[in-house]
């Protein structure tokens, strides 16, 4: 099958006065059409970057080479006009923070409805806010027609993100790209809204980026998982293939701190170093449709 999202050596750097710092280093996946793929790797392994590259949301600066093949379409070549239209339609950001991805002095319904009439110019005052409050019910937001006006404090934690998922599906976006979606929340609200964005996923038939640095997290929602370390994959497997049978070291060092019901979940992972020899040579498939580096 065609995929729908391409990332074809993909590779973002930043300058600063300490010098070049290479954030994604020549990144290639693919997502097929209604396929849910996880990033999974520690802090600072490139996954956010990685998810805002695909959405030409970098900052300005920062350095990009390679292609995000959209269909038919490299999203890195097309003008920031062009993107605009794109974004949300095609491809919709949930982020981590709802507090601060949401407006703080805007309420909620009219933020929806902002995000509808970005792509939908067409539709009447009325239909918008109609379509807003569909939105709202659709993540179980209770009685939305009277939530419509509120400011996103008057929410709790949990609330907000199912908020900022309605504004991202009230598009009916191709692909939703979730970068660490529940990472905030306590473990209770965090699988609500897990069960919410694989039912959303489901029934929309969109495709799934999801990022996160938990791998008990990925286990529940991904069908593929790449692992990456220092803005590269070391291993991509299908999600069971991989928590069965993990190939790479660093891989299996995740795996090992994978928190269990008494340990702290939102600890940084443990360090995978102490592991030592650390293959960082070419992928290779070592079991079908299981890419793993080896030693070079
Ligand atoms: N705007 C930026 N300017 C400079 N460096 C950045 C910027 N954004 C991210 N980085 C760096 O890129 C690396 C990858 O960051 P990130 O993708 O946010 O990691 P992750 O999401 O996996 O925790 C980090 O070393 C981070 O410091
Ligand atoms: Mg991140």
């Amino acid at each position: 099958m065609q995929p729908l999202l391409r990332v074809d050596r993909l590779s973002v750097a930043f300058s600063s006065d300490a010098g070049r710092h290479t954030a994604v280093d020549d990144l290639s996946f693919s997502i097929a059409p209604g396929e849910s793929l996880a990033l999974v790797g520690e802090s600072g392994s490139g996954k956010s970057v990685t998810a805002l590259a695909i959405l030409r949301l970098l900052d300005p600066r920062a350095q990009v080479a390679g292609s995000i093949w959209f269909r038919e379409e490299d999203w890195l070549q097309l003008p920031e006009r062009a993107m605009t239209t794109r974004r949300g339609r095609d491809a919709a950001m949930v982020f981590q923070e709802p507090m601060t991805a949401l407006n703080p002095v805007m309420s909620i319904g009219k933020q929806i409805a902002e995000a509808i009439r970005v792509h939908r110019r067409d539709l009447s005052r009325s239909a918008v806010r109609q379509r807003a409050i569909e939105a709202l019910e659709s993540v179980s937001i209770p009685e939305p027609h009277l939530r419509f006006d509120d400011y996103p404090h008057q929410f709790s934690g949990g609330q907000r993100q199912r908020i900022l998922i309605a504004m991202a599906l009230v598009n009916r976006p191709s692909l939703i790209v979730a970068d660490e979606p529940t990472t905030a929340l306590d473990v209770t609200v965090q699988a609500q809204i897990l069960g919410l964005l694989r039912e959303l996923k489901e029934r929309s038939n969109a495709a799934l980026l999801f990022i996160s640095h938990d791998l008990s997290v990925v286990a529940q929602i991904a069908q593929r998982v790449a692992v990456m370390r220092k803005g590269q994959i070391v291993e991509i497997a299908a999600c069971a293939q991989l928590f069965a049978n993990p190939q790479h070291p660093y891989t299996q060092s995740l795996l090992a701190a994978v928190p269990t019901m008494h340990s702290n979940r939102n600890a940084p992972l443990a360090a995978a170093e102490t592991i030592g020899i650390m293959p960082e040579g070419p992928l290779v498939e070592v079991a079908p449709c299981h890419w793993t580096r080896v030693a070079e």
